[in-house]
């Protein structure tokens, strides 16, 4: 052994401080796509350089690094960029202190490792750094990443997907089963409604064109919260509400004015969508009010759920 190489095994027994925005922890381990190898510590990266040495050409594409120091593991993952869950194919756990490799070949196994969160072993300046944490955060909304330890392998991981009601196309989450998503994920259209402190805007808009001036009694049909009847009450103009959460036992009243404000676009069954305009409009003598959402959080962040999306709330939306 050369004196080049007895200095890098001195410093073998020293921990590795990885910067904390570097790799994915999992354990005592760091996780770190080859690409961002570089951005390893003065340690860490001679260790790595040793194990290299010691696994003799191989092929790998992810390290993983005791973060006590003694160990590393070379893996390689089948199709690290194109899957969206690539799956391991070997790995050489090369042991710094005795200097032993041992392989583990699952090339051939029909149920292989996966590996989630993939972009936590990149740069966050890796230009697909985004699309893949845009597929970590759909799927963490569509609770498919609790427990992960228990859908570390390919078929249960797969089995998770589709009872859950989902399939990932690329790094996109796609919705295959709405009742099974329904089933599990409950869609809470309750939990759109905001508390307000002034008129919602067709509230607002009605007020402009003179219709709250108190001759004419409103309605507001899915009153949420009750807070714009709370404010047209404080205005003098007559009205009331009905809510399937907040009021139930409400009465439905013709009215000449009725307002539905930013209630179609939570409810995810299109039919009822349907249902529920023609229903408003039954009760309107003179006026409907009709508001929907145009436009919220970007429909991307959100995963595909029916004609709209499932937002990290648990609510339904369709943005036009
Ligand atoms: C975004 S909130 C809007 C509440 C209120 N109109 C406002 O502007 O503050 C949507 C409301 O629609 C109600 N909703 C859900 N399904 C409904 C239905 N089938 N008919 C009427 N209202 C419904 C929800 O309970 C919720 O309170």
């Amino acid at each position: 052994m050369d004196m080049k190489e007895m200095a890098t095994l001195e410093t073998l027994d020293e921990t590795i401080h990885p910067a904390l925005n570097l790799g994915k922890r999992v354990g005592g381990y760091l996780y770190v796509h080859r690409s961002a190898c570089d951005a390893l510590d003065e340690t860490a990266k001679a260790a790595l350089s040793l194990a290299e040495q010691l696994a003799g050409k191989v092929d790998w594409n992810v390290a993983k690094l005791s973060l006590e120091g003694g160990s590393i593991s070379l893996l390689d993952y089948a199709l690290f960029f194109d899957s969206a869950f690539p799956e391991l194919t070997r790995s050489y756990r090369i042991d710094l202190t005795d200097e032993t490799v041992r392989v583990l070949d699952y090339s051939e196994g029909s149920n292989r490792p996966v590996l989630h969160r993939k972009e936590l072993l990149l740069s966050p300046e890796h230009p697909r750094y985004a699309e893949y944490a845009q597929l970590t955060a759909a799927l963490e909304r569509a609770g498919l990443l609790q427990n992960s330890h228990a859908v570390g392998y390919h078929r249960q991981w797969q089995e998770r997907l589709s009872t859950g009601g989902y399939c990932v196309i690329g790094h996109t989450l796609e919705v295959v089963d709405p009742d099974a998503v329904r089933e599990q994920a409950e869609v809470q259209r309750h939990r759109t409604a905001l508390r307000r402190y002034s008129f919602s805007r067709p509230m607002q808009a009605l007020a402009r064109h003179g219709y709250l001036d108190g001759r004419r009694v409103v309605f507001d049909y899915g009153c949420g919260r009750g807070d714009d009847l709370r404010l047209l009450e404080l205005n003098g103009v007559p009205s009331s509400g009905w809510d399937p959460h907040f009021r139930p036992g409400a009465e439905k009243v013709m009215a000449p004015i009725v307002n539905l404000g930013f209630v179609i676009n939570v409810i995810e069954q299109p039919e009822e969508r349907v249902r529920v305009l023609a229903d408003a409009f039954a009760h309107a003598q003179e006026l409907l009010v009709v508001a929907v959402m145009l436009q919220g959080t970007s429909a991307a962040e959100h995963a595909a759920f029916g004609d709209g999306v499932l937002t990290s709330r648990g609510t339904f939306q369709k943005y036009l």
